[in-house]
């Protein structure tokens, strides 16, 4: 394919319909995806990372008790009045930065959480026939450049599908989605096949899928299938394994590290990093690390 006929990527969908439920009973009324790390909310992270990778449309997958995440990106004006009359600039900026631009923001919902590609699949009437990124809030990707901009530039030459992966432990394969490939060694590989959590010793790589997906329309059509895979779940993986055949498919090896802020350490050791990579607070982080050792 030659780049003229690559479709760009204007949007993404952000599914934030889950229960949460590692995290009970923080999670009972706010939504996970609302957990700081250091000064900012999960969501509003990956609202960066989407923004500087070039998205135009910002699609929340949302569910019941939700809508604390739209809020956060709306326009606070008495909080604004109030830091503008106390002279808060560096406040003020920081709030400002957390807005949405105006009629960037669609919403649809998930009723009931039957799993992650169910509700990328609740997003396909918002997406329309066009390519479209996949953020996963609760996955942070710490790197020089935003992990999502790292994988347009690969998707402006190849076109296709592309899933970010990082290298895993051999005795935690079993835990994630696992790539199958034939070129291992390269920074950008084909994608032979996913396998959604592999039984211990049978996993093909220890590559992991790591909650940053570029995708084609195609994929709504098997996701519409409603196939259960894993843990009784409509699972984004195998619907994705489903489109290897037919389209071109690469796994980029992300240059950074993720954190599962999703899980209870993965949120502790994010907040660590992001704290101690702080200008205003990383230097204090640091002295308090040491109190622990
Ligand atoms: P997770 O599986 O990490 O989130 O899904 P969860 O199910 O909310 O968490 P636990 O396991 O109960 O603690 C990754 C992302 O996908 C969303 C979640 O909100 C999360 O941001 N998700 C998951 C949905 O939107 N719908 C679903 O049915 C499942």
């Amino acid at each position: 394919m030659s780049s003229k006929e690559i479709c760009p990527v204007r949007k993404a969908v952000f599914p934030v319909a889950g229960l949460g439920t590692r995290f009970l009973p923080a999670t009972k009324v706010m939504p996970k995806e609302m957990l700081p790390i250091n000064d900012r909310p999960l969501i509003q992270h990956v609202f960066e990372e989407a923004r500087e990778a070039g998205i135009e449309d910002f699609i929340f997958v949302t569910g019941r008790q939700k809508e604390m995440l739209e809020e956060h990106f709306d326009y606070q004006p008495e909080l604004e009045k109030t830091l503008e009359s106390r002279n808060k600039t560096d406040m003020l900026k920081k709030v400002r930065d957390s807005e949405m631009p105006a009629g960037r923001l669609f919403l649809t919902r998930q009723p009931r959480p039957l799993g992650l590609g169910h509700a990328i699949w609740c997003a396909a009437k918002l997406v329309g026939n066009e390519p479209f990124a996949v953020l996963l809030p609760d996955v942070l990707m710490k790197g020089p450049e935003a992990c999502l901009k790292q994988m347009t530039d690969v998707y402006n030459k190849t076109g296709g599908n592309i899933i970010a992966v990082e290298e895993v432990p051999d005795e935690e394969t079993y835990k994630y989605g696992i790539l199958d490939t034939d070129n291992p060694d390269d920074e950008i590989m084909k994608v032979k096949n996913l396998v959604e959590k592999p039984e211990p010793g049978t996993a093909p790589s220890n590559m992991s899928v790591v909650g940053r997906y570029i995708l084609q329309p195609e994929i709504f059509k098997h996701l519409s299938a409603f196939e259960t895979g894993a843990g009784g779940e409509i699972q984004l993986t195998d619907a994705m394994a489903k489109l290897i055949d037919g389209e071109s498919f690469h796994a980029m090896r992300f240059n950074g590290k993720s954190y599962d802020s999703g899980s209870r350490l993965g949120f502790i050791e994010a907040n660590i990093a992001y704290g101690l990579s702080d200008p205003e607070i990383g230097e204090g982080v640091k002295e308090l690390l040491k109190q622990y050792k």
